[in-house]
Order: structure tokens, then sequence, then C-alpha cells
């Protein structure tokens, strides 16, 4: 009944959302979505640009702040979008004012130790972006601090406006960064900076010119760019074989989770199977032939 024409603008709420999953409805959601629909959740906007998923945090008047609501909105569109054929990367972006300016305060701040450590709070809604097989790309413009930032760096590379700003400013809410800036930051942009971010905060923040010297962001775009060329971008991941991005994606990232040796022999071994494609046969003839190759993603 929602989903009537096409061309329009759907509003879902996600509580219909998960009852369509239990009705098992999702395909037909997909399939209608995927036909120039824009789903319409509560929290984040989702559409498809050719074969990318744009992804927008939309609590504007929040500054996109990461409830719980709005990280199972975005946790369900990665379940969504990973498996689908037609996706070969996401794009998450915020508003030119804010990608977002951390979890939500105002929802965490009667919270007791138990009510964060039974719900397993963070890891239940936050952790699926940073598991995607899929390449993801962060597009920031105005704050990412606290969660916002956190949740930028989960993604596989960020592109930012002149206008962005990162910090892990929890410290002043008398806590400290909890969902990965004490580990990932570090691993960005190297541990003195890490360290005078997560002591100091808000008096710490980091600007779009220093984030790209310091390695937490790949290019600065301009502003009214930003989106375009997120999209862009993820246009020409996606026009790539989606096994071999897959296992250059896995590759990159084992190498914060192991040494060096262990590293390079993972990378080997995936570099082998790259052999047994059919598009390791048609990158390489293409080249050969002087032609554009015709990936088949098998
Ligand atoms: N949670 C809830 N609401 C937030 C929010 C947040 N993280 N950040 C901003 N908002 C709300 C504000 O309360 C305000 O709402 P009202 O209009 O209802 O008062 C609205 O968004 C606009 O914000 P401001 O008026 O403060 O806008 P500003 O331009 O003056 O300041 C800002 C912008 C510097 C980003 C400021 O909003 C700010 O400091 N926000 C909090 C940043 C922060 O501390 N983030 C860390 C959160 S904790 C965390 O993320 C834990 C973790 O590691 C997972």
């Amino acid at each position: 009944m929602l989903f009537v024409s096409v061309g329009c603008i759907l509003p879902i709420s996600f509580t219909w959302f998960l009852a369509c999953l239990f009705f098992g409805q999702t395909s037909e959601m997909m399939s209608i979505k995927w036909k120039g629909i824009v789903v319409i959740y509560e929290n984040i906007l989702v559409e498809k640009r050719g074969n990318v998923a744009l992804i927008t945090l939309n609590r504007p008047k929040a500054l996109n702040a990461l409830s719980p609501d709005l990280m199972r909105e975005l946790s369900s569109a990665v379940d969504i979008l990973e498996p689908d054929s037609t996706v070969g990367c996401l794009v998450v972006t915020g508003s030119e004012k804010a990608f977002a300016a951390g979890a939500d305060i105002k929802e965490m701040k009667t919270k007791s130790y138990m009510d964060v450590y039974m719900s397993d709070f963070i890891t239940a809604e936050w952790e699926r972006i940073a598991r995607c097989r899929k390449p993801v790309i962060a597009a920031v413009a105005g704050y990412a601090l606290g969660g916002g930032c956190e949740l930028a760096m989960m993604c596989d590379f960020i592109l930012a406006a002149e206008n962005a700003k990162f910090g892990q400013p929890e410290i002043n809410l008398g806590i400290i960064p909890g969902a990965g800036g004490t580990q990932r930051l570090p691993r960005f942009v190297g541990k003195s900076k890490a360290m005078e971010m997560a002591l100091l905060g808000q008096a710490r923040i980091m600007d779009a010119n220093e984030a790209e010297r310091s390695g937490l962001v790949s290019r600065i775009v301009p502003l009214n760019e930003l989106v375009d060329e997120a999209v862009s971008t993820g246009q020409k991941i996606a026009d790539l074989s989606q096994p071999i991005v897959m296992m250059a994606k896995e590759s990159v990232n084992r190498a914060y989770e192991t040494t060096l040796n262990e590293g390079i022999r993972f990378e080997r071994r995936l570099f082998h199977s790259a052999f047994s494609t059919e598009d390791q046969k048609e990158g390489m003839s293409a080249f050969s032939e002087k032609r554009k190759p015709k990936f088949k993603n098998k």
C-alpha cells in the first residue's frame, strides 16, 4: 500500500520497517526502492545513485546526534545494501553543518552502568558499518565529533569538506570515547595528536587541513561538491570487480590487526586467489587488448 507511485518519496517508520522484515516483505521494499523511490526512515535517508548507495544521516535539529534508533536504522540499511549485487559501494554523509555531533547526549545522560552494560550499548547498535564487506566512504562536512568522528573512522576512507571539524570531546561530558575513538584515532593520526584530542576534548578540534595532513582524511573537497564527489568516487569503485574490491579491502584492514609478516602472508593468499576469478582474466586481457574491462563479479 505504501509502495504505489514510482518517483515519489515515501515515509517509512522504522517500526514499520521492522514489521516488514518480520512479515518477509523486505525484498518488495527493496525492489521498489531501487526503482527510483527514496525510502525515508525516521533518522536516515537512503537512495541509490548508479551502483552507489547514499545514506544521509538525517536528524538536522540535533546535528545528526547518533541516537540508538538512528544507529539501528543505519545497521539495518547496511544489512540490506551489503548483499544487494547492484550496490558496489556505500557513501555515508550528513548535512553541511554536521556529519554527526556525536552519540545522543540527551538520550544517554540518565543511563546507569547496568543500562549500558546489559544492553551492550554502542556494540549492539554501532559496529555494523565497520563490518560491512563492501567499501564505505564517509563524506564529512561540518562537525564530526565524538561518535561522529568514530563513525567516520569506521568507514574505509573519509572525504572531507573544507569546513569539516573532527574531535573527541567526550572528556568534557565526563566519559571517554566509546565507539573506537581511543583505538582508531591513534592509528590514523598517531599517538600524540590522538592523545591531545582525547585529553583536551572540545579544546582540541582538528580542522580539515590538519586532518588531511595527519592522514585522517584522504582528501579535501569543496563543500558543494562533497556528496557528488563521494558518489562518483564510489561509482569508480563499483565499476570494478566486486569480489576483488572486497579482497583489497579485507587485505588493507588486516594490516591493522596483525604483524607485517602475517599480513603479507594474508595478502599473498588473497592475491593468489584473485587468479581463480574470471575478472582477473578479463582485467588482464582487456589491458592487453587496449580496451575497457567488463567485470562480471565472478
Ligand atoms: N547529542 C544530543 N543533542 C545534540 C548533540 C549531541 N551529541 N549535539 C548537538 N545537539 C543538539 C543541541 O542540544 C541542540 O539542540 P536544541 O536546539 O534542542 O538545544 C542542537 O543539537 C544544536 O546544537 P547547538 O545549539 O549546540 O549548536 P552549536 O552550533 O552552538 O554547537 C556543537 C555545535 C559544537 C557541535 C555542539 O552542539 C556540541 O558541542 N555538541 C556535542 C558534541 C559532543 O560532545 N559530542 C560527543 C557526544 S558523546 C559520544 O559521542 C560518546 C561516544 O564516544 C560514542
